[in-house]
């Protein structure tokens, strides 16, 4: 098992370092990210998969790809219908599929009580679902920096770029991105420009002008596995070390 990881890991590293050759004159973002598409992947792009082994999703935009693990454990009809979406060949291209808000926690955030707006969160939607997503939260899970969550009754969904505890348990909490995508690739999305809009409540949400379409790629566990430690090798700030001790935290207290 051990050796396995340490090969493809080595697979990875020399595709890397492949890519950086070609990132010297393609120098983006995306580029970096292309790399972690190992031939595998590729070679099953066009092809239908058997949901149940779909561990996560990538939604992949031109400012590269947020894997999302899914955690059926927590929300195992919404994780399913995601899955039969990322499952079919037809469906992958996720025609619809845009993210329209994305708001920034003000620096503020938490202080005295005040949680926004905005709030800190990047929000999509993936209107080919087969339904709209039900409540499914018994464990009344909070938005969690890095958490994924439906808006029951909707098809639409958000990454938590901060912790939400103040929501209390009130979404379908069912996936959890991957550190490195929170970290270098959703803050790429653009956060404007935007219209504001105030509700009956006068709560004042920020809407994207133009949406950002994204598409969905299948990831097996193995595949999310390689790719995160090759990420993990690359980059070792302490930032990074502080959000993978939360998350280690969270998968402790489960
Ligand atoms: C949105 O509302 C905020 C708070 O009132 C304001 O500071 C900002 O300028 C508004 N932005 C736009 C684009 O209307
Ligand atoms: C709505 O909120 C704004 C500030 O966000 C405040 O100035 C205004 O008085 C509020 N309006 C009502 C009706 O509460």
């Amino acid at each position: 098992m051990a050796d396995r990881h340490a090969a493809s890991g080595l697979y990875l590293f020399t595709l890397l370092c492949a890519a950086q050759t070609i990132a010297t004159t393609i120098s983006t973002e995306s580029t970096r990210q292309d790399a972690f598409i190992n031939y595998r992947e590729v070679s099953r792009k066009n092809e239908d998969w058997d949901p149940d082994v779909i561990a996560a999703v990538a939604l992949v935009s031109s400012y590269g790809q947020i894997r999302l693990r899914l955690r059926r454990d927590w929300a195992p009809e919404a994780c399913d219908q995601v899955a039969r979406v990322a499952a079919a060949a037809s469906l992958r291209a996720c025609n619809g599929c845009t993210f329209y808000r994305h708001e920034p926690a003000p620096p503020n955030w938490g202080v005295n009580g005040f949680y926004g707006p905005p709030y800190g969160l990047l929000q999509g939607g993936m209107p080919n679902l087969a339904s709209a997503v039900k409540f499914e939260n018994t464990a009344r899970r909070a938005v969690r920096r890095g958490s994924a969550a439906f808006i029951a009754g909707s098809t639409d969904f958000f990454i938590g770029t901060v912790d939400h505890s103040e929501w209390g348990g009130a979404f379908t909490v069912f996936a959890q991105a991957e550190v490195e995508d929170l970290v270098s690739v959703v803050p790429l999305v653009p956060m404007e420009p935007y219209r504001n809009s105030t509700d009956q409540y006068n709560f004042t949400t920020r809407w994207l002008l133009d949406r950002k379409p994204y598409s969905l790629r299948p990831l097996r566990l193995e595949d999310l596995m390689t790719s995160s430690a090759t990420a993990a090798a690359g980059r070792s700030t302490d930032d990074t070390a502080g959000l993978l001790a939360t998350t280690a935290d969270e998968e402790a207290s489960l």
